[in-house]
């Protein structure tokens, strides 16, 4: 059975300053789940992420976690913080202590764990951050991405059942990037659920399984990525724009090249394959090369653009070698 893990029913937020920041969210995630909350700045991401381990109580409506409306005493507030670890925006907002090794280690210790598990579990997730080694540093001289590999490094090692990171990737090079999303992913193959922020359009594409669109304080759209993408009017309304690869069928749509929207580089190749046939397909990539180059640059930038070339390089191989068959039945599908 499908376990809901966090609630929301009708729930508002209003500041002290009177910023009124949410209005009637209501939204459900469940246990296992990646869930991505787009909106563009001050949309209310950060706001609602607080709800979510009791650090803003709603001024109406009500959140459950884990079944249970959240209840703002100190005792239960422990126990929602131990089972939503939310790694803020900002890593300045959440290392404090002298050392590294000192600010992973507070929250387990907090926890009233033994020495030797608390060692054990800020060494794994020192070690799964690609921070080992730099234990004695003090957080507060490390760059940007160091900071917040050892910010996510803190809430991993207290092992929460849903990790809530705001804006996970800003910050980190492609390399941190990848590495970030890769401990993401096996942190859900071990069924911890997980609710991301991002303005990062490419990496919520395939990252998330649900996404809610938030503008102004209010959840404007919810559905898989392949939804939320193919509403223009949404995204529009949101002020986010689609992934390259969904700009770039756009693009071809446009053009009198009917193809089904796809949201990955790869997908997108093949869905162009198909669509054009194996001779379109070349003169295409023949285009993509020489006349569209400067173009598609310019849409694409030049690291999309030659992830795209490659790919397509790649599947022309693919065209060459199927060749003697039916066209990858090309041919069936060219009309569609
Ligand atoms: N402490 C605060 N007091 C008053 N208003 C606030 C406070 N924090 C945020 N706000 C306001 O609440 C609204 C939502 O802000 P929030 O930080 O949740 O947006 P966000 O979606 O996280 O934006 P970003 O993408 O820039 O991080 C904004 O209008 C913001 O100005
Ligand atoms: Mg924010």
């Amino acid at each position: 059975m499908v376990r809901t893990i966090i609630q929301t029913e009708n729930m508002s937020f209003t500041y002290p300053d009177g910023t009124s920041a949410l209005h009637n969210i209501n939204i459900e995630i469940n246990e296992g789940e990646r869930v991505a909350i787009v909106g563009s700045n001050g949309a209310g991401k950060s706001t609602l992420f607080a709800h979510f381990n009791g650090i803003n109580k709603p001024t109406s409506g009500l959140i459950k976690i884990d079944g249970e409306p959240a209840v703002y005493e100190k005792k239960e507030l422990l126990q929602i913080r131990q089972k939503v670890g939310i790694v803020f925006q900002n890593p300045d907002d959440q290392l404090f202590a002298p050392t590294v090794v000192e600010d992973v280690a507070f929250g387990p210790m907090n926890l009233g764990l033994s020495d030797d598990e608390v060692d054990e579990r800020v060494e794994e997730a020192l070690k799964l951050v690609g921070m080992s080694g730099l234990e004695k540093r003090a957080p507060h001289h490390l760059s940007g991405g160091q900071k917040k590999r050892v910010a996510i490094a803190g809430i991993l090692a207290m092992r929460p059942e849903i990790m809530v990171l705001d804006e996970p990737t800003t910050g980190l090079d492609p390399k941190g990037v990848d590495q970030v999303m890769e401990i993401l992913y096996m942190l859900n193959s071990e069924d911890m659920s997980i609710i991301i922020a991002s303005h990062d359009v490419e990496m919520v594409t395939q990252f998330a399984d649900k996404i809610f669109v938030l503008h102004d304080g209010e959840i404007i759209g919810q559905g898989t990525p392949e939804e939320i993408f193919n509403d223009p009017e949404t995204l529009k309304k949101a002020h986010l724009r689609p992934p390259k690869s969904a700009e770039l069928l756009h693009l071809l749509n446009n053009n009198g090249f009917p193809c089904d929207i796809k949201l990955t580089v790869e997908e997108a190749s093949h869905e162009i394959l198909h669509t054009l046939g194996a001779e379109s397909y070349h003169r295409l990539l023949h285009l993509v090369k020489n006349k569209l180059q400067h173009d598609l640059l310019h849409v694409l930038g030049d690291e999309k653009y030659h992830e795209m070339l490659h790919v397509l390089e790649r599947n022309q191989k693919y065209v060459h070698q199927s060749r003697a068959q039916p066209l990858l039945n090309i041919e069936n599908t060219s009309n569609k």
